[in-house]
């Protein structure tokens, strides 16, 4: 396995393989990987010749008071789990190699980012998808592969995919949850046990909001109320959002029809955890 921290060495490699025929599946992350990264990385290899992970703490997706000097970071044993994976090549570049003196460009849409976690961390999306198409331009992969739990980041992605041809296929890869039902993240590691605790409602709130869509509920505004109810039992909790929207658009619906996404965030304490699940009309 690889490791580079510069985009030279990463280009020069993802040209041999190019030159010899051979498909790159990419997967982007923050490190401090976790069971969901690991299975967007099984997918990558299942599906490609070759496999890169970045692995790079995005500065411009933070906040002015977000956590980008608290974030967890832990490349030893990142790269230990990549190698497990069989990934060939990990890209672990400094902010300086993505970010140089006089950077001043970025990526932005007009639609999709307005809603849901966009609300609350406006400058938000816009890091992510200046960073992820300087890694497409870096990498040139076939297949980018993202989890369903970063659900509106999934959407943008392939939104910008889509306007700007970049004729990279997007993978969508489900949730992966802890035994309890807590949604893998890297964030997850702020929490204390009785926090953890507390976190359990995000899942449990979204299973019976899924449980009224089952039974044939499909007023949004009664899904939303029922699964808001049960986060605010727990004294520990505190809603940002709990919203339903249109899949593709990342627009709110009244009424639940077509692919809808249901997705929350909540505070637990001071961590801001998100969860989510994808409804299909059939
Ligand atoms: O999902 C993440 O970890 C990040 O937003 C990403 C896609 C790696 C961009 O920094």
């Amino acid at each position: 396995m690889l490791i580079c921290e510069k985009k030279s060495e990463v280009r020069e490699q993802v040209n041999a393989w190019r030159r010899q025929g051979l498909s790159i599946g990419f997967v982007p992350t923050m490190g401090y990987l976790h069971e969901g990264h690991k299975s967007l990385m099984e997918a990558a290899r299942r599906e490609n010749d070759r496999v890169v992970v970045s692995i790079f703490v995005n500065p411009m997706q933070f906040g002015p008071t977000e956590d980008l000097e608290s974030y967890p970071r832990d490349f030893d044993r990142d790269s230990a789990l990549c190698e497990g994976v069989g990934v060939d090549l990990i890209f672990h570049p400094q902010p300086e190699e993505m970010y140089p003196e006089g950077f001043c460009s970025y990526v932005d849409m007009n639609g999709l980012t307005g809603e849901l976690c966009g609300k609350s961390r406006p400058t938000h999306f816009r890091g992510v998808q200046t960073v992820v198409l300087k890694f497409f331009n870096i990498v040139r992969p076939d297949r980018a592969y993202f989890g369903q739990k970063d659900a509106q980041q999934l959407s943008v992605i392939r939104r910008m995919a889509l306007d700007l041809d970049l004729g990279i296929e997007i993978v969508g890869c489900p949730i992966v949850r802890e035994e309890d039902g807590l949604a893998k993240s890297s964030r997850n590691t702020y929490l204390n046990e009785e926090e953890h605790q507390a976190a359990l409602m995000l899942s449990r709130s979204l299973a019976e909001g899924k449980t009224l869509i089952e039974d044939g509920e499909r007023d949004a505004g009664k899904i939303k109320s029922a699964i808001a109810d049960i986060i605010a039992k727990e004294p520990l909790a505190k809603i940002d959002y709990v919203d339903v929207v249109d899949f593709e658009n990342i627009v709110p619906v009244e009424k639940i029809s077509g692919t809808v996404l249901v997705a929350i965030a909540v505070y637990i304490g001071k961590t801001r955890l998100i969860d989510n699940f994808i409804h299909k009309e059939i």
